[in-house]
């Protein structure tokens, strides 16, 4: 509740709080004004037309297709239309051509940007900068709303630590903390701080688990024990929740055996129970009739019964509230009083929202919205903050070459750079970086694409060695094209995909200077690649600005500051690797590898410890990590006391310098390790980030704040709380640097 002072929206409703000084309930904001509004509505409702509220379509392109069933009342809400004439037509429909004039919520699946597209959202982690993220997410709003768009189906808060899940990519990666504040950021950008007819209804999901899919493939089962659930991947979400976000999406995957739309542990118990959820919650796409495939269900009735009764309050295209819930009431399996409660949580939101007031949008006001200026520079600076220095041997930045060989799949590939669940971005508005570098060096570039896409095979690759003997540089953009993430598009393998690895071999062997800047849409395996390339900037896919972006990076007119929001592995069968496991009774200390085994060597264990006989155990990357091109140094790390009670901060000082030649920005990183616990805890917790910015020469003293109750965890005992005793914490540039510091918990 603490930030909903932010988050009430329209103009008039907050007027009217401020007039009467009426106390606000629940988490989306609702006062009491709203609420008489839903029951003095609510007590006009036939049955059938509270259950048309329960019931989301898939436009379909044509207004036709579903101007009836509108006029009957049975549609709450629309998604997948963006275009404003028939986004206004469709309003029209239900707000003069319906008994109760209720508007649609307009629903889209605004993932990283409208038409500006942002960085795929794991990009958007590495910047460690939730202000920026905020503001690409009013953006998005903005662009969206304009066109009648008031409901994006956004953030993903899942918890991923497995990069063979495509949809890693519309996360933030493997981290809470992390995943958490970008979470609260997005939230107050979709809404906006001051609501008004530019706020976009936020929808986290998919609760719950969805990113443990087993093996990294989609749609797959999770076996999440509820302190797993508790201590890792529901925090996000309450947070968001907190932070006013109106909506949720149940996932598709079964947890311990039950999916997640008709679980009522997660969805009644916690959501509704503990937090008091008071907004609306959707089903993901057919995730109500995919119960009948879990076998969870016999038939669309039964499953309807099971969604409803378990929370659920609206149908994405299933039908299954629509055909079953009146005889569902009748027959007493679903009470009309829940049927009441979901249509309550429907009207708050439409009513908060402001559509009843302003149910039309303007259609030619929309489009000086989209790809203004300011949206433009927005994105592409969070594409300069998203990328990651991974290696760096001194080739950049760029200085003075005068013959730059461009070549790569991801080169010029205006449609892959924007990213997977980018519905609405225009590849006509994307600025490649060979656009970008041609403009940069007039006559200084020439480009040989090498190979055409990313799978693309090829056994030769004579006419980019050939232009490269006549280079002094090379930029190689490799990657992956964009639908090779995203919803079911999970990969086995993480190698750079088609030739590339051979591209870069056969460009090495040049004896030229290589600069691999990579594009996609997760943290690939490229140790392989390392030794090809002199440099590595990891940009994930940038959007629409990714071109200007990479080449203010790689000519240094920006310095990148991007750290790793997911461990970078050595190899796929690392997976998962995740920096914040659990402390095992066995710690890695680097010991025997696979070539230091004799023949016929006896079975042994004693004194080995958890690792890989071929790959050790550790990643290429680890969490937080990235170059810069100056360099930092820490010291003076202190605490301002070795003991704390539970309801104190944790202030921690040091100094930052800036020891390079170069201006930059360090994204300072706090981890705390709680030694002895009634539970194994984890090695390292990240707790808290900040991004630095300094000249060169500069030092400052920075003083960071946690407060102890960010140390409480789930317990045996079902509880959340802090214990007391000796903890170790970290301040470093990552999650494998620096040296720990010790202070207890009384
Ligand atoms: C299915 C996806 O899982 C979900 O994330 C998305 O929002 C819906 N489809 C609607 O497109």
């Amino acid at each position: 509740m603490n930030c909903i002072k932010y988050l009430s929206l329209s103009a008039v409703v907050v007027l009217a709080l401020a007039c009467t000084g009426q106390k606000k309930a629940g988490t989306i904001g609702a006062d009491e004004t709203v609420e008489a509004r839903v029951e003095a509505l609510l007590g006009k409702m036939t049955l059938a037309e509270k259950i048309g509220q329960m019931n989301q379509v898939s436009a379909g392109g044509d207004v036709s297709n579903y101007a009836d069933a509108i006029r009957k009342g049975q549609v709450g809400s629309i998604l997948n239309e963006v275009d404003p004439v028939k986004i206004n037509e469709f309003q029209r429909l239900s707000v003069e051509e319906t008994r109760l004039g209720i508007p649609l919520l307009v629903g889209r699946d605004v993932i990283h940007g409208f038409h500006t597209i942002f960085p795929i959202p794991l990009g958007l982690a590495a910047t460690f900068d939730p202000a920026l993220v905020e503001e690409g997410a009013r953006i998005a709003a903005l662009e969206a709303t304009a066109q009648g768009v008031r409901w994006t189906f956004s953030p993903m808060l899942d918890i991923a630590r497995d990069p063979r899940w495509g949809r890693i990519a519309e996360g933030s990666g493997e981290d809470t903390y992390l995943d958490t504040r970008m979470a609260e950021a997005m939230v107050y950008g979709y809404q906006g701080r001051k609501a008004d007819t530019t706020s976009m209804a936020a929808c986290v999901k998919h609760f719950v688990g969805y990113g443990a899919a087993e093996g990294g493939r989609d749609y797959n089962s999770t076996f999440l024990t509820e302190r797993q659930l508790r201590n890792f991947y529901l925090p996000p979400f309450e947070a968001a929740i907190k932070a006013g976000a109106m909506t949720l999406m149940t996932s598709f995957n079964d947890n311990d055996g039950v999916p997640s739309t008709g679980n009522t542990f997660v969805v009644k118990d916690i959501l509704r129970g503990e937090w008091g959820f008071d907004g609306l919650v959707v089903t993901d796409w057919n995730s109500m009739g995919e119960m009948i495939n879990h076998g969870f269900g016999e038939d669309r009735k039964d499953v309807a019964e099971k969604a409803a009764n378990a929370g659920v309050d609206m149908d994405m295209m299933t039908y299954g509230f629509l055909s079953h819930l009146e005889e569902l009431v009748r027959s007493g399996a679903v009470k009309e009083k829940t049927i009441d409660n979901a249509v309550r949580n429907i009207l708050r939101v439409k009513i908060m929202l402001g559509l009843f007031e302003h149910p039309y949008v303007d259609v030619e006001a929309a489009k000086a919205v989209q790809y203004a200026p300011t949206h433009l520079a927005a994105a592409q600076k969070a594409a300069e903050e998203s990328a990651i220095l991974l290696k760096n041997n001194g080739i950049l930045p760029l200085k003075g070459q005068s013959r730059i060989l461009v070549t790569g799949p991801m080169a010029d590939a205006p449609w892959d750079q924007l990213g997977t669940w980018c519905f609405d971005g225009q590849k006509e508005h994307t600025i490649t970086p060979l656009k970008a570098l041609q403009e940069r060096f007039p006559g200084q570039v020439t480009y040989v694409p090498g190979l055409r896409f990313s799978r693309e095979k090829r056994d030769r690759f004579d006419d980019v060695v050939s232009a490269a003997r006549g280079a002094d540089v090379i930029l190689a953009f490799l990657g992956e094209e964009s639908i090779l993430s995203g919803e079911a598009h999970c990969l086995a393998d993480l190698n750079l995909i088609g030739s590339q690895s051979e591209l870069l071999a056969a460009l090495k062997a040049t004896g030229k200077p290589v600069v691999a800047t990579i594009l996609a849409g997760r943290p690939l395996t490229i140790e392989r690649d390392l030794p090809n390339c002199d440099a590595v900037l990891y940009s994930f896919h940038p959007g629409t600005m990714g071109g200007p972006a990479l080449a203010n990076l790689l000519t240094g007119e920006v310095n990148p500051s991007g750290k790793t929001p997911i461990t970078f592995l050595r190899t796929v069968g690392q997976a998962p690797l995740y920096y914040n496991h659990n402390m095992t009774g066995r710690p890695y200390q680097g010991e025997t590898l696979l070539a230091d085994i004799d023949l016929e060597a006896g079975q042994t264990s004693l004194g080995n410890t958890s690792y890989y006989l071929d790959y050790g155990a550790y990643p290429l990357f680890p969490f937080g990590y990235g170059l810069s091109y100056t360099t930092f140094e820490y010291s003076n790390v202190s605490l301002d006391k070795k003991e704390y009670g539970k309801e104190d901060q944790i202030a921690v000082s040091f100094t930052l310098a800036n020891t390079g030649e170069c201006r930059g920005t360090e994204v300072v990183q706090v981890y705390v390790r709680d030694l002895v616990g009634s539970l194994t805890r984890p090695v390292k917790e990240l707790k808290c980030f900040e991004r630095v910015e300094l000249n060169p020469g500069e030092n400052r003293i920075v003083t960071l704040q946690i407060p102890v109750q960010e140390l409480a965890f789930w317990g045996l005992d079902g509880t959340k709380k802090v214990e007391t005793g000796e903890f170790q914490l970290w301040v470093a540039g990552d999650s494998a640097s620096g040296e720990p510091l010790t202070f207890s918990v009384k």
